[in-house]
């Protein structure tokens, strides 16, 4: 599902385990920033899901490179995603650029980061609140 944070979308993404496990398979090499070095995400976000519970992903819908909105492309090997071996993850339209289902973003392609995960947290196992976190709430 999208919502809206500071007019941005935010994706709520579903992980399934079977998407968890393709996620952790993933050849560390293929990816530009894979242990997030990069401060796209706050702070207590750790580990390779980039997330406070591996089966739900908040990213910030936006393409690191000039801001046009990636495609979900969660399936294995799916079409028009320009490249083969995919894990699934987000293919950016506009010029190419490729994220795997955490938001980690694939070398060789122009978006320079990783996508952000904003703040949040979960006020409850069905609601996440967007923009406020452990420290800010
Ligand atoms: S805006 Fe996404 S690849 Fe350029």
């Amino acid at each position: 599902m999208t919502v809206e944070w500071r007019g941005k979308p935010v994706w709520i993404v579903n992980r399934t385990p079977e998407m968890i496990e393709r996620t952790e398979a993933l050849e560390v090499d293929r990816l530009a920033d894979p242990d997030s070095s990069v401060p796209q995400q706050p702070a207590y976000i750790e580990g390779y899901m980039r997330s406070i519970k591996p089966e739900i992903g908040v990213l910030v819908g936006i393409c690191t490179h000039l801001g046009c909105s990636p495609l979900f492309k969660p399936e294995p090997d799916a079409e028009g995603v320009g490249t083969t071996n995919w894990p699934g993850g987000f293919f950016c339209p506009c010029h190419g650029s490729r994220f795997d289902l955490a938001g980690r973003v694939f070398t060789n392609v122009p978006a320079p980061t990783n996508l952000v995960v904003p703040p949040y947290r979960f006020d409850s196992d069905e609601i996440i609140v967007v923009g406020e976190d452990k420290e800010t709430a």
